[in-house]
């Protein structure tokens, strides 16, 4: 067959999937644990959403927008990122206050492909609107921490900085921007473009970081206040013992942003594309996307770059135990049976139809299932063997007791 998937996106099968499954579900019990509604927004919106949201003059709206215009004349995009979908819904909803909100899906960004820059990537995060207090930042930014290592990613580096409040932006863009048109030979060419359109963005250019190592840098140019809400930031990641480096010229790619501003890098990972996840505060942005002043406070993580950042751990088992059905007369109890163990959280399996039972026990061994369990002539007296199909040890179990025997068995793997 010559169809394929475009180009810079991935089919999620196992058994990959299967840690995708286990994270996606660990990130909605951490994030609920945490307070944060669920949240999902459209995948296409407005094309204006994410020009305002975004900037114009970033790279994500410049040059990484998937852009269409549909039958009717509307030109709509497929999200790039999910913060300004979620503003938007929440100016549009009508509501007032605080909201907290997860979510956990696909983004697209026409980028070059290569490992953990995809065209089509999905994003785990949380928006903390309607409050400017320094616990959501550091809420937030827990959040996340505590996410990464469970997912099993110890080795992090949180790297922190601010980059102030609007006035404070344009008072050091205007020495910044002088700084580096004296330089401006010295720069590449991508950074040469940017004096004039972005220069925030030279800061943080992996191509000028020589130069740029001496810089001026936004902390240099905070107001008191920002200043102040970036000192309790450091003093409440210390509290947390959240351990944090900070980066003065970490500025972010989005335009949105106001004083917090973070990522996650794990150190261990050394591919160009290191940022596992970031964010910050955002508290202009309502009011860009045409709403009322409402502070805000978000994060996402890139859930394809933590995969690619775990490596290649072995997969959790698919299943706890397959059925094999020794007795073809058995099989509407063993039907039976399967949904009573699956009643009971247990993840079971048998093949359909009458096969024999050496086929069953292959199919078990490809299914990935961590027990053969056989319903044959023991079943009469309320009993099951059990085959252990990682060591090979054969027993037999009361039925009702499987569903402990695998909850001792299976540890924390799911
Ligand atoms: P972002 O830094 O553009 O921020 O993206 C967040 C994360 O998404 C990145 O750290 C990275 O892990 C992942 N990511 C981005 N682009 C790609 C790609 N092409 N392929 C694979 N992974 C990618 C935002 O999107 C903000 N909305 C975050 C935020 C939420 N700020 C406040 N609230």
């Amino acid at each position: 067959m010559s169809l394929r998937a475009p180009k810079g996106t991935d089919d999620i099968l196992p058994p990959a999937s299967r840690t995708w499954r286990r994270l996606l579900r660990a990130w909605d019990l951490l994030t609920e644990r945490y307070g944060f509604d669920y949240v999902a927004t459209p995948i296409f919106e407005a094309t204006e959403v994410f020009a305002r949201g975004v900037g114009e003059s970033t790279e994500v709206v410049e040059k990484q927008m998937y852009t269409f215009e549909d039958k009717a004349g509307r030109m709509l995009t497929l999200r790039p990122e999910n913060t300004a979908g979620v503003v938007r819904a929440y100016l549009q909803s009508g509501r007032s206050g605080v909201f907290k909100g997860a979510y956990s899906g696909p983004c697209f960004r026409y980028e070059r492909p290569q490992a953990g820059r995809r065209r089509q990537f999905w994003q785990l995060g949380v928006e903390y609107l309607g409050t400017d207090e320094i616990e959501a930042d550091l809420e937030v930014i827990e959040v996340g921490y505590q996410f990464l290592r469970e997912a099993g990613l110890s080795d992090l580096e949180l790297q922190i900085n601010s980059i102030g409040d609007g006035p404070d932006r344009l008072r050091f863009n205007e020495v910044l921007v002088e700084w580096l048109t004296a330089r401006r030979d010295q720069l590449s060419v991508d950074s040469q473009r940017r004096i004039a359109t972005n220069p925030l963005r030279v800061l943080d250019s992996k191509s000028d970081a020589e130069i740029m190592e001496e810089s001026p840098t936004p902390l240099e140019f905070l107001s008191p206040a920002a200043a102040a809400h970036y000192e309790a930031l450091k003093a409440g990641l210390v509290e947390r013992e959240i351990t944090f480096r900070e980066a003065p010229r970490l500025v972010r790619g989005l335009d949105y942003y106001n004083r917090t501003v973070f990522e996650y890098v794990p150190r261990s990972y050394e591919a160009a594309q290191s940022a596992v996840g970031g964010g910050g505060r955002y508290d202009g942005l309502s009011e860009l996307l045409g709403g009322p002043a409402l502070p805000g406070v978000g994060l996402a993580l890139g859930f394809d770059r933590i995969l690619l950042a775990l490596g290649d751990r072995p997969p959790a088992r698919a299943l706890d135990v397959f059925l094999v059905v020794a007795d073809p007369d058995r099989r509407s109890e063993a039907w039976a049976f399967a949904r009573r163990l699956r009643d009971a959280g247990i993840r079971c399996d048998l093949l359909a139809g009458e096969r024999s039972v050496k086929a069953q026990f292959k199919a078990a061994d490809r299914r990935d299932a961590a027990a053969a369990v056989v319903i044959g002539q023991e079943w009469d007296q309320g009993m099951v063997t059990v085959k252990d199909l990682s060591s090979g040890e054969e027993f037999k179990l009361a039925a009702g007791d499987l569903p402990s025997w695998v909850r001792g068995t299976r540890g924390a793997e799911t």
